[in-house]
């Protein structure tokens, strides 16, 4: 990254390595709830408008630039006739890429007229029409990723612009960000953010906002990182906090890495979530996407189990039957929705395979044990090592087998396939 415009982040994915390194970085470091090195700043919270973790659909790593109006609006209906927005896959966002390269005559922002030639309230009004939330991207920066306007300079004039459109939620990425001399990069981020979350807070309609800003801290040591995600939290639902997940065009094992990847380093930032105000590790590439059901299956319990937000990026028309009962598999998707709000915790690392533990709000725990290895394992942790409650005996339902279990302390889930997680919900007594 260099200055002064900060340039995209997450086109690549790191080696495993990296992610290992990264992780016992982030174990070593926890992190100030919500510091900022520009004192000035006042934040007002913003509002709790995600009690519980967004769920929806977004274009971008199926899809990238090649979006339009059409794209858009059969996602959506595919997302109603499959039942996924029923089960609460009802926020559409349309990413980078749906404007014009130019504002116009009053420096509006403009819908690409050949890609959305009925302009970005008519596709807030179809989604409404099907009851659906209507998500759309911008950028803080001069130009977003893929240089469309950005937009600094614009923020009160294109929050009302989207309060105008009936848009329920924004994304603001931090792509190409120019940082003024003598002013730092987290205090110019953390200025843009600040000023778009007060400009949207002020737009007169209740918008759930996405802040892209930690994702562009990732590499800037843990202190930093931590930091920033402290004040995004103050003025956003949900941050990003690292890298993209790999692009439809990947390789089957360059996506599968990105999916580690991410739960790696979002997995040790349960410190810094809280109920109402979540990490976001990127979108789910269960669909039609080249991972094996495993892969699938493993995505979505890994994202439940963090309180992730659940936003898929696939060709909803085109979901495998597999692809559709993983996404739409309500006992996961009660974990991840769980009113408690609490992203899991690592109660062991070894070194192929991760268990992962959650209470939830009726008492009853989540329990995930995945085995990152190539080969089928077992895998065990005890009740009191996992942070249960003691009790004489414990019930396991397994989430997607939905198959009853009971157990006398021990959890153990046998010849877990290469790549797979078993999920239990786990009721003490
Ligand atoms: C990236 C962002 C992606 C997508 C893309 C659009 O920075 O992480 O999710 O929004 O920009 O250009």
């Amino acid at each position: 990254m260099s200055h002064p415009s900060v340039p995209r982040i997450g086109r690549t994915v790191a080696g495993l390595g990296t992610a290992a390194v990264c992780s016992a970085g982030l174990l070593a470091a926890p992190a100030p709830a919500s510091a900022s090195p520009g004192a000035r700043h006042t934040t007002r919270p913003y509002p709790n408008l995600a009690t519980t973790p967004p769920m929806g659909w977004n274009n971008w790593s199926y899809y990238a630039c090649r979006i339009n109006e059409k794209v858009v609006l059969d996602n959506a209906r595919a997302l109603v006739r499959t039942g996924l927005a029923r089960r609460g896959y009802d926020t559409v966002t349309v990413d980078d890429c749906w404007m014009s390269r130019r504002r116009g005559p009053r420096d509006e922002l403009v819908p690409d007229p050949v890609k959305f030639p009925h302009g970005m309230a008519y596709v807030g009004q179809q989604l409404h029409r099907m009851g659906l939330r209507f998500g759309i991207y911008t950028d803080v920066g001069t130009l977003t990723c893929e240089k469309y306007p950005g937009s600094l300079g614009h923020f009160r004039q294109d929050a009302q612009l989207f309060a105008r459109w009936k848009v329920d939620y924004v994304k603001a990425d931090g792509c190409n960000v120019p940082v003024p001399r003598g002013r730092g990069k987290e205090e110019t981020y953390r200025d843009l953010y600040g000023q778009l979350s007060s400009a949207l807070r002020d737009a007169g309609r209740p918008i759930t906002f996405s802040v892209s800003a930690p994702a562009y801290f990732q590499f800037d040591g843990d202190r930093v990182w931590h930091r920033v995600i402290g004040w995004s939290s103050e003025l956003g639902n949900l941050w990003r906090g690292g890298r993209d997940v790999a692009g439809r065009k990947s390789s089957p094992a360059t996506k599968w890495a990105s999916i580690l990847y991410n739960f790696r380093y979002n997995a040790n930032l349960a410190e810094l979530q809280r109920p109402g105000r979540w990490n976001d590790p990127d979108f789910l590439l269960v669909g039609d996407s080249d991972l094996t059901r495993q892969e699938m299956r493993s995505q979505m319990s890994l994202w439940a189990m963090m309180a992730a937000p659940l936003i898929s990026s696939t060709d909803v028309g085109k979901l495998s039957g597999a692809a559709r009962e993983i996404l739409g598999n309500e006992r996961v998707i009660a974990v991840d929705q769980d009113p408690l709000g609490v992203q899991g915790r690592i109660v062991q690392q070894g070194r192929d395979s991760t268990v992962l533990a959650k209470p939830l709000a009726n008492g009853d725990w989540a329990i995930a044990l995945f085995n990152a290895g190539d080969a089928a394992r077992t895998l065990s942790i005890t009740a009191g090592a996992a942070g249960l409650p003691e009790a004489g005996s414990y019930r396991l339902r397994d989430l997607v087998t939905g198959r009853g279990l009971r157990s006398d302390g021990e959890i153990v889930a046998r010849q877990v396939p290469a790549h797979g997680t078993v999920l239990y919900r786990v009721t003490p007594g």
